[in-house]
């Protein structure tokens, strides 16, 4: 099988594989669709800089697979050849405290954790290796590009909404309109946002998150975005606010442009932050939540709901490639000249 590896210098690497086959408890997936993260650029793409969890080891690179089993280890207790699934992206120990949890992401067994596309195969190739207990069933409305927007970006995003709670009593600022924050806003909709305001750098992303109703406002990065927002919110500030970008400045201003008692979720990773405690949190009662990818049981239900609000999350997808033209797709998400880009083996 055709698998693709990133050897860290902007450049990607197709290799022909050995067709794997599952072990106790594991399936064998055909995979249909695979999405490229922000965080594969970042911390491997360029240059190898993720260290522990972001430490890629040299494996079939993809951490957003979604697919069809095609064959089912011994011991499989729920899946079986022909199921339609996607694959939380990372595979614990499953007997930790996290684990237990649901949150496999933060296992924290050195040993066991091991996530897809980074520590292990993950999901650029033509079939995958995934444990049973990480996969999670794809209903029928969904495709798989639906499903593997599920595996990393819109999972992560459902969690830190669920953290601040998103109702129709809130105005919500998404600092970064990458294909995180373009899933924020998708879901900020369905949850009810009375309105979303979207600020980032690029005009293309900015463009797509109006074009795609899933902004009301977007603003250009810049010093003046907190008297913007608050102008935009008859003087107050959004209720609630989410960080897509990673960047200090872009976060320092999600912080700010939150009004009295509000919620501010940082899901954007890496980099630093610098913000006055008194004036910026404490004496605006404001809280910060982090959140982390997100637990097994809450992409189930994501799954679940996306069906019921009839949201398909490939609608931000701009550009879809074969698996043979992995190359191509790794550098248009690193060009950010696009919304969310997939290899769809087979397509
Ligand atoms: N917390 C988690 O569990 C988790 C999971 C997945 C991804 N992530 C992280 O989420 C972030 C977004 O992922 P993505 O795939 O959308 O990546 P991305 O790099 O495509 O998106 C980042 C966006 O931020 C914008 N940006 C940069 N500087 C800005 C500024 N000063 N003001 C406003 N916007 C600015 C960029 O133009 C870009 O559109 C990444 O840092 C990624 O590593 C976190
Ligand atoms: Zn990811
Ligand atoms: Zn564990």
């Amino acid at each position: 099988m055709l698998a693709a590896y990133l050897p860290g210098n902007s450049s990607v690497e197709t290799r022909t594989v050995p067709v794997p086959s599952p072990g106790h408890g594991e399936v064998l997936i055909e995979v249909k669709a695979s999405t490229i993260c922000g965080s594969d650029i970042r911390c491997i793409y360029h240059e190898h800089l993720g260290k522990g969890p972001e430490g890629y080891q040299g494996v079939i690179a993809g951490h957003e697979p979604a697919g069809l089993v095609v064959e089912a280890g011994p011991g499989c207790r729920r899946f079986k050849a022909g199921d339609r699934v996607l694959v939380y992206h990372i595979s614990g120990c499953g007997v930790c405290n996290d684990c237990r949890r649901g949150f496999m992401i933060s296992c924290t067994s050195t040993e066991y954790r091991r996530a897809y596309g980074w520590q292990r195969d993950g999901g650029m190739a033509q079939f995958m290796l995934a444990e049973e207990k990480d996969l999670i069933a794809l209903p029928e409305p969904l495709t798989y590009a639906d499903g593997a927007q599920v595996a990393c970006g819109f999972g992560t995003v459902y969690e830190g909404l669920e953290k601040i709670g998103i109702s129709g009593n809130d105005a919500v600022l998404i600092t970064g309109l990458g294909p995180v924050g373009l899933a924020a806003g998708a879901l900020c909709r369905k949850l009810g946002a009375q309105r979303i305001i979207g600020i980032d750098i690029a005009r293309e992303r900015m463009d797509l998150a109006m074009k795609l109703g899933l902004c009301d406002d977007v603003l250009t990065s810049g010093p003046d975005n907190v008297a913007q927002v608050r102008e935009l919110t008859g003087g107050h500030g959004v209720e609630r606010s989410v960080d897509c970008s990673a960047n200090a400045e872009a976060r320092a201003t999600a912080i700010r442009a939150t009004r009295k008692w509000g919620k501010i979720a940082l899901i954007g990773e890496g980099g630093t932050l610098s913000f006055n405690p008194s004036p910026d949190i404490i004496h605006d009662q404001k809280t910060i939540y982090g959140s982390w990818v997100t637990s097994t049981w809450r992409m189930e239900e994501l799954v679940e709901r996306l069906v019921r609000w009839q949201l398909h999350p490939e609608t931000i997808i701009t550009h879809r490639f074969p698996l043979e033209q992995a190359k191509e797709a790794y550098a248009l998400m690193a060009s950010g000249r696009c919304g969310k880009v997939a290899v769809c083996p087979g397509e």
